[in-house]
Order: C-alpha cells, then sequence, then structure tokens
C-alpha cells in the first residue's frame, strides 16, 4: 500500500516533465509540441518588460539597460528571454546603471563607411572580434548590425552606418563584420533588409524597384553576407518594396532568401509595429521586434480564426527555438562585464589610420619639419567620432584634433583654440538656456561654424608653420541630409577655406583639410585650394589620434573610396528621385501625404546605374572616382594573369613597391561583358584584394576568384541569371578611373542560372536607358 503513492508521485512527474520539457539543443521538437499557442505567440513578439498575461510570464530574464530589445522567455519550458542591441559602429547600452558604481562604456569604432574603406575583410573581422567581445562580455546576445543598405544617393542620413554604393564590396564587408562578430558565439542581425536607403518617411516610404536593380544592386550584398556570412538573424525594414512592407514580403523573406539563398536563421522586424502581423508571420518573419501585446493577440487570432495557419506559426517558433539555444543567455555565459577597452581602443585606432582615404597630396603629407599649426573649423575640438541614432554608441571619451595633434607634438595657435573653445562652450550654454537640446534621433545640434576674419588669419598665417582646417558633418537615423549647407558646403565654411588658402599660401605656406563627415560632400569646387585633402570619416573615439598617426606618417593610408564623390548632386541619377531639399515632411506615417513623390513612395528609376555603375557608363566626370585613395608610396602592377577554373577564373597580379616608405595597396578587379543582349555597365567591380604592409622595392603576388555566377547579369523576362558567351575584359585597377593592367576571360558557353519571378511592379516604372560611352 504504501508503495502506492510514491508510484503516482513519480507518474505525474515523468507526465510532467514530458508536458514541460526544458529546452535543449536536441529536443527542439518535444518543445514545441509542448508550447500552447499563447506561449508561440509570445515568443514570436520581443517584449521589453516582464508581464503576465493569459497566465504567460514573458520579459527579460535579465536585462541590459540600454540594450533597443529582447526576446521574451517561456519560463515554463526553460526558454530564457535574449537580448539585442544596436550597433554598427560598437554596441550600444547605457553606460551606467542606477545605483551601480560601475560603468558600462562600449568602444566607439569606426563607422562602417570608413570600415569598407579598407577594402579589408581581415581588418574588418579584426575590429569585429573586438566588438563581439564586448557584446558577449556585456551579457547581449545579438548585435543588430552591420548595417549594410547600399549608398543609392549621397544624401542618405544613415550612410554612415552602410558600406558602400557597390554590393560586392558592401556584401564582403558585412560578411567579414558578421565573421568578426559571431566568432564571439554571439549573433548579428544585418540590417535594413531591404531598399531601405532614404530615412524620409522612412516607415513608410515605398521604393519602387525593378527586379533586376533589386537583384543585382540592393540584394546582391545581403546574397553575399547570408552565403559568407552566415549571419544569425536578418532584421526586415520599415520601407515598403513596389508597394508591399518588406516585413511582410513572402518574396522577399521567404522565396529569395530562404528558398534561393539557403538561410536558416531568424527575420525581426526594424522597430515598429505594424498593423499586419498575420502577414508578417505568414511571410516568414518570424519575430515582430521591438514588440507589444497587440502583436501577440493577433497571432493568436490569426490561428483561432483560421487567418494564419499554425503550420506557419510553428515553422517561425521552431526558427526562433534553433535561434535561442546558440545564444550566451541559453548556455547561461557568465559575463564578465569588463571587457578590454584599452585594448579594443588600440584596434579602432589602428583600424581608423589604416582605413582612411587620402584624397589629395601635392607634396605635403607626411608634415615634415612642422611645429606651429593653426587648427581651424569648430570640429577640431568638436570631432565626430560616429553618426547620431541607434547607431550612435555610448563611448567614454572622444579624442578631439587638439588633444591629438598636440599628443603628435605639435603646438597649436593658442588664440585659435581659444576662439573655438569658446566658441563650442557659449553654444552649449545657449543650448543648455533653451529647448534646443539633446535630441535622441540627432544627437547635439552642430555648432555652426563661426566665422574668422580674413586680416585675423593673415597674422596666423605668419606665425605658424601650416595650416589644418576640419570640416565637419554629422548625420544620423530619422533624417536625411539637405543639398544645400551640408552637400554643399555653407558661405562661412567656403570663405574660411578660401581666406585660409590665400593667406597661408602667400606667406608661403599650406593648408590641409581633414573631412571628419559621415557622408560624401561637394569637393569640386574648392579641393584645389588645399594642399592635402584627408578623408578620416567619422573614426570613432581614437579617430583623431589615427589623422594625427597619418599626418605625421606613422601610418600609411591605405583607404579607398566605397563611393563616388560626383561633381554636383545632380549628377547621380538617383537625385532626380530623392528627398534632397528637406523641407518635405519626415515620417509623415501613412495616410497623410500618400502620394507625394520621393516621400510616400520613390522610384528607382537609375535602375542599375547607382554610382560608378552610372558615371563610368555615361562618361560623366567626377570629382573623385569610385575606388580612389592615394598613398605615401606608389605601386606598379605587373604580369596580369586570368586562368579558367571549373566555374569561372582566377585573377593574379604582381604589385610591387616602387615608392620610398613601406605600405599597402588594394587592387580593384573590374571587369567589362560582352555587349549581348542586357545593356551592361561599362565596368563592375567582381573581386578585390589587398596586400600585406609592402617594404620598398618589395612584390607581392594576388590572387582573385570570379565565378561564372558573380558576372551574370539578371534578365528580368527570362527570370534568370545570364552570363552570355564571349570575350570579357578584366583590368586590375588602383580606381575605377586607374586601370593598371588587364586581360581577358573568355567565356566559351553561355551559362544561366533559374530563379523565381519575384518583385512584381505595383505601378509601371519608367528606368532611364544609358548607353556605354
Ligand atoms: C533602427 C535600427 C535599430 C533599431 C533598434 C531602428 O529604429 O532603424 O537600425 O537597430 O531601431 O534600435
Amino acid at each position: 500500500m504504501k508503495t502506492i503513492p510514491l508510484t503516482l508521485a513519480a507518474l505525474s512527474c515523468a507526465l510532467l516533465a514530458q508536458a514541460q520539457p526544458q529546452l535543449r539543443e536536441d529536443n527542439i521538437d518535444q518543445v514545441l509540441a509542448a508550447m500552447t499557442l499563447q506561449e508561440k505567440a509570445t515568443l514570436l513578439v520581443g517584449g521589453a518588460r516582464a508581464a503576465t498575461v493569459n497566465g504567460v510570464t514573458s520579459g527579460m530574464a535579465h536585462q541590459v539597460p540600454g540594450a533597443a530589445g529582447n526576446t521574451r522567455p517561456v519560463e515554463r519550458l526553460g526558454i530564457p528571454g535574449t537580448v539585442l542591441a544596436d550597433g554598427p559602429a560598437g554596441l550600444r547600452i547605457s553606460p551606467t546603471r542606477e545605483g551601480v558604481s560601475q560603468t558600462f562604456y562600449c568602444t566607439g569604432f569606426p563607422v562602417g563607411t570608413l570600415l569598407a574603406s579598407s577594402w579589408d575583410t581581415a581588418l574588418v573581422e579584426e575590429v569585429t572580434a573586438a566588438m563581439g567581445n564586448e557584446v558577449h562580455e556585456y551579457g547581449v546576445d545579438v548585435l543588430l548590425a552591420p548595417g549594410m543598405n547600399i549608398h543609392r544617393n549621397p544624401l542618405c542620413g544613415r550612410n554612415f552606418e552602410y558600406f558602400s554604393e557597390d554590393p560586392l564590396l558592401s556584401g564582403k564587408m558585412a560578411a567579414a563584420y558578421v565573421r568578426g562578430i559571431q566568432g564571439n558565439d554571439v549573433g548579428t542581425s544585418i540590417k535594413h533588409y531591404a531598399a531601405n536607403n532614404q530615412e524620409t518617411n522612412r516607415n513608410e516610404n515605398d521604393a519602387r524597384v525593378s527586379e533586376r536593380a533589386l537583384r543585382e544592386i540592393y540584394l546582391k550584398n545581403f546574397e553575399i553576407a547570408v552565403k559568407e556570412g552566415r549571419p544569425w538573424t536578418v532584421m526586415s525594414s520599415y520601407n515598403q518594396i513596389n508597394g508591399e512592407y518588406t516585413q511582410q514580403k513572402k518574396d522577399l523573406l521567404t522565396t529569395i532568401l530562404r528558398d534561393e539563398w539557403g538561410y536558416k536563421g531568424i527575420v525581426m522586424t526594424d522597430w515598429g509595429n505594424k498593423a499586419g502581423t498575420v502577414k508578417s508571420a505568414w511571410s516568414g518573419n518570424d519575430l515582430m521586434e521591438p514588440g507589444n501585446q497587440n502583436e501577440i493577440d493577433r497571432i493568436v487570432a490569426g490561428v483561432q480564426d483560421g487567418s494564419l495557419d499554425i503550420k506557419d506559426v510553428d515553422r517561425n517558433v521552431r526558427r526562433m527555438l534553433e535561434y535561442i539555444v546558440k545564444t550566451p543567455s541559453f548556455k547561461k555565459y557568465k559575463f564578465s562585464n569588463k571587457p578590454d577597452l584599452k585594448a579594443h581602443a588600440a584596434v579602432a585606432r589602428r583600424a581608423a589610420g589604416e582605413a582612411m582615404v587620402l584624397l589629395r597630396n601635392e607634396g605635403v603629407l607626411p608634415l615634415k619639419g612642422v611645429k606651429n599649426v593653426a587648427l581651424y573649423g569648430a570640429t577640431a575640438l568638436d570631432f565626430v567620432a560616429g553618426g547620431t541614432g541607434s547607431g550612435d554608441v555610448n563611448k567614454a571619451y572622444v579624442v578631439n584634433m587638439k588633444d591629438a595633434l598636440e599628443g603628435a607634438g605639435f603646438t597649436l595657435d593658442a588664440t585659435l583654440v581659444d576662439f573655438y573653445r569658446k566658441t563650442i562652450d557659449q553654444a552649449a550654454a545657449v543650448r543648455a538656456l533653451t529647448s534646443t537640446g539633446y535630441d535622441w534621433f540627432r544627437g547635439n545640434p552642430r555648432i555652426a561654424e563661426p566665422a574668422i576674419p580674413a586680416a585675423a588669419i593673415r597674422i596666423e598665417a605668419d606665425r605658424n608653420d601650416i595650416a589644418i582646417v576640419v570640416i565637419g558633418r554629422n548625420a544620423g537615423e530619422g533624417a536625411d541630409r539637405r543639398m544645400m549647407d551640408d552637400f554643399e558646403l555653407t558661405a562661412v565654411e567656403r570663405e574660411l577655406l578660401q581666406n585660409v588658402s590665400t593667406a597661408f599660401h602667400a606667406a608661403g605656406k599650406k593648408m590641409v583639410v581633414v573631412l571628419n563627415i559621415g557622408g560624401v560632400i561637394e569637393t569640386n569646387s574648392w579641393k584645389y585650394l588645399a594642399d592635402a585633402i584627408l578623408l578620416p570619416w567619422s573614426p570613432g573615439q581614437e579617430g583623431a589620434n589615427a589623422v594625427a598617426d597619418v599626418l605625421t606618417g606613422k601610418v600609411n593610408p591605405s583607404g579607398k573610396l566605397p563611393m563616388t564623390f560626383p561633381v554636383n548632386f545632380m549628377d547621380h541619377p538617383s537625385s532626380a528621385n530623392f528627398p534632397f531639399d528637406n523641407t518635405r515632411t519626415q515620417n509623415t506615417g501613412r495616410g497623410q501625404q500618400r502620394n507625394a513623390k520621393d516621400v510616400d513612395y520613390t522610384n528607382y528609376e537609375e535602375g542599375i546605374y547607382v554610382g560608378y555603375r552610372y558615371f563610368s557608363t555615361a562618361g560623366v566626370g567626377v570629382s573623385y572616382p569610385f575606388g580612389y585613395g592615394l598613398s605615401y608610396t606608389k605601386f606598379s602592377y605587373a604580369k596580369p594573369v586570368i586562368k579558367a577554373t571549373a566555374d569561372g577564373f582566377t585573377a593574379t597580379v604582381t604589385v610591387t613597391n616602387t615608392g620610398s616608405v613601406a605600405g599597402k595597396e588594394v587592387v580593384e578587379l573590374y571587369v567589362t561583358a560582352p555587349e549581348a543582349g542586357l545593356p551592361k555597365p561599362a565596368c563592375e567591380l567582381k573581386a578585390f584584394a589587398k596586400t600585406r604592409e609592402l617594404k620598398p622595392g618589395e612584390s607581392q603576388t594576388l590572387t582573385m576568384s570570379v565565378r561564372n555566377y558573380d558576372i551574370a547579369s539578371f534578365n528580368e523576362a527570362d527570370s534568370a541569371w545570364e552570363a552570355p558567351a564571349g570575350v570579357y575584359a578584366v583590368r586590375f585597377a588602383s580606381s575605377v578611373e586607374d586601370v593598371r593592367a588587364s586581360a581577358v576571360y573568355t567565356l566559351k558557353k553561355a551559362q544561366s542560372w533559374k530563379t523565381n519571378d519575384l518583385f512584381e511592379l505595383n505601378v509601371p516604372l519608367k528606368e532611364i536607358t544609358v548607353s556605354r560611352k
């Protein structure tokens, strides 16, 4: 008799364990089978705070203050919550916590555009390995990065977060970024998928774009990142493509991403709730972020009323569970909250120095025999480490140009430093007194460049050895840049450059310009005033030290432009369909301005002719071409060889350092397809490689691989990638305009790769035609 209750207890325990299995890597099916509908819906919707709704407790297992979001735990089944935080220039969390004396600063690394300027996947992996260590050690599971939208137009407010106007460079950079972060056993979220190329009305804008342009330009980089980086997560963007929200677009989230590219991870929405949760879940968007109760309710109701198949819910839940078992939160990783910020700052400095682009150098850099520096520009003291919005990192400090130059041994003109210091302090005081303070999206308002009288500059030219002028720009999430006073210099900046150039040249001295900017600006009208122009972009918290390293020659810059610097803004064909005057309403919300061109919808009339694909094909002159960048040494290219492989070719070339200092060279491989079938750009980047640091006289042979699939164009009529037979000109170049060696590849038999027929246009789109010059 005594044994009966024991047996019953054992039985009920066993039954309970069956009904309440605890999540392990190898029992996902069992856990899925044990979940209630409410629990399943809960797992598909993020949520910031713990809450109990309909008997299910969800929320954070542990919180990381300042993290952008999370996934909810289902405690009954041992499913932990996980933590998601921004990216991409470093981890974004709160630097302080209530009642805790410890700080939680993260390293402000170079922005995406500067990383891409390195054209160095190994360097990017090294930077993101350090960044990923901070993600891991601060208890975060996924970094919401990299940002990798194409620089369709110079004025997109978030271009600084993104890599390039070219999909190959963007995709390779993103894949390297993902590998570096994920090597730390934490995840990434490549974003914003896809065609999220403007900030104006970013939640609603309908990008109307052809299937060819999508596949060749706006999706190609994601395809490369997915296949070569294997990110844990993909973030669907806010906007629409051809009349459908990306987060509800099955052809985008399932057919191409999973069926064609083989993606296995989860898709989460960007941070906004759209009403069509059921359609999102059906289309393959697994996780709604940041998540709210309505979305849980909609999923539950959808299954109950039959509008959402439970099979689609289960499919998404399974993917969520597969994601969760990989996370540090699931593995109960004991994070230290103490990453080595000092070591990471050193990585940030080295990467920034190597990656920055030397645009002009008329025998002035590296600086020799210079002691006294007249440092101009408010930005010199108010240095821009990175952009604003979610891409802003809470770093412990930002080195400014004054401290960096003094650290490098220069003496700065004290009157000028004092003047700029007071100007900045005054602006801060005015901000404190008025309501024009910090804005989450825009940061602190930038200080308008103060004018300096020409007479004062003449005196400064007499008492200093050189002038360094810093031109600053900042931008970020939520707004695009303007053409006037942003892409174009302001009147005060123009006058400053003119007067400093005149005064210093009259005194037999030089002027160096440092462009501490986040996106492309106009350079053609003033570049000849400067003896040197250095482009460090927004180089992170150590960026000013890196600028000093380059100015002094401690580092030989080897960066190249990841986009074109046009002569005029309107030269970009996309400018005809871009909201550049900034007088239009931002974030209008659906219904308020349903038909405003470039606000509610944007016609991608330029098709595939984005960036250099247009300029080189149409023969339109530029200020600085794609792929351009100077070095303190020179390189020669020799022995170009093309060898056919089973599925394409390898291209080798020998690069020799013919100058007098050590340096690295990026070799860009452009391919010109035969004129057969589809219209094609004059050339397209198909591979690139960078030498190690070569000593003077030293050579290195670089090998690059290209597959036939990579040289194919997308034929909408056939729903296929097609590489026609014929002779492909292969050019080894130092920029798109500076070809150093050539060879040919002959494709004997045409090849094609069939795809699905996707991305139907909702309205007719008239693309421009461009014929090769
Ligand atoms: C941004 C994303 C970011 C998310 C979370 C959104 O507004 O577009 O890039 O990851 O917020 O902060």
